[in-house]
């Protein structure tokens, strides 16, 4: 049995919620879409953390003209069942949408593509020591994974706009003197970083 499997009685720090089509308060996901049609960036495979119950990057991504590839991660249940009832309808979503219910602390590297763009919008958002509990990865460590599986040249952004960005930004710094990536141009709400 793997050391990371949690001891009896932890339970998944899900997120009970259902995040609705809000970008007046929280415009990541839409200056997101809206950084990809500025850099004429198509065919890519994204990784995106946090879908909210409205699907719009997966949903965006999909339209012919930009047939960019998402894979995305919720930690909330009733989001995930909105995928599930939103590709029941749409199942031509299902050849470039994928939405992983987890928890994005206990991401495994190991089935992890190649990436071209990866969003942490939501680093430190809602990690806790609920997610200690069962022995989860710290916002640090997912950054680097998924540092790590981005192409030389690919693209990672963050959102400073987070509720949490007084502790995503210390880890943000922390990450940035590994070297791995060089800040390059601001986006609207988004700050965006390239691999080398
Ligand atoms: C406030 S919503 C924002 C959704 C969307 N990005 C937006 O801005 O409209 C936060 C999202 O983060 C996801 N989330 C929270 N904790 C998570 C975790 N530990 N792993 C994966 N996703 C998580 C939630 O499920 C939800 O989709």
């Amino acid at each position: 049995m793997s050391d990371a499997v949690a001891p009896v009685g932890a339970r998944l720090n899900l997120w009970d919620d259902h995040w609705d089509f809000r970008p007046e308060d929280c415009p990541c996901d839409v200056d997101f879409v809206a950084w990809l049609d500025a850099l004429a960036i198509t065919e890519a495979a994204i990784y995106h953390f946090g879908t909210g119950g409205h699907h719009h990057v997966g949903i965006e991504c999909a339209r012919a003209e930009r047939r960019n590839h998402v894979l995305a991660v919720t930690a909330a249940p009733q989001e995930h069942d909105s995928f599930v009832r939103l590709v029941t309808a749409h199942p031509e979503l299902l050849a470039t949408y994928t939405v992983v219910f987890g928890d994005i602390y206990l991401l495994d590297e190991r089935l992890l593509p190649e990436f071209d763009v990866v969003t942490l919008f939501h680093l430190c958002e809602f990690r806790s020591e609920r997610n200690d509990e069962y022995g989860a990865l710290t916002d640090l460590a997912v950054a680097r994974i998924l540092t790590r599986r981005l192409r030389p040249g690919g693209h990672i952004l963050f959102f400073p706009g987070s509720f949490a960005w007084h502790r995503a930004k210390a880890v943000v710094a922390e990450w940035e003197r590994d070297g791995a990536c060089e800040r390059v141009a601001d986006f609207r709400s988004l700050i965006a970083y390239r691999k080398r």
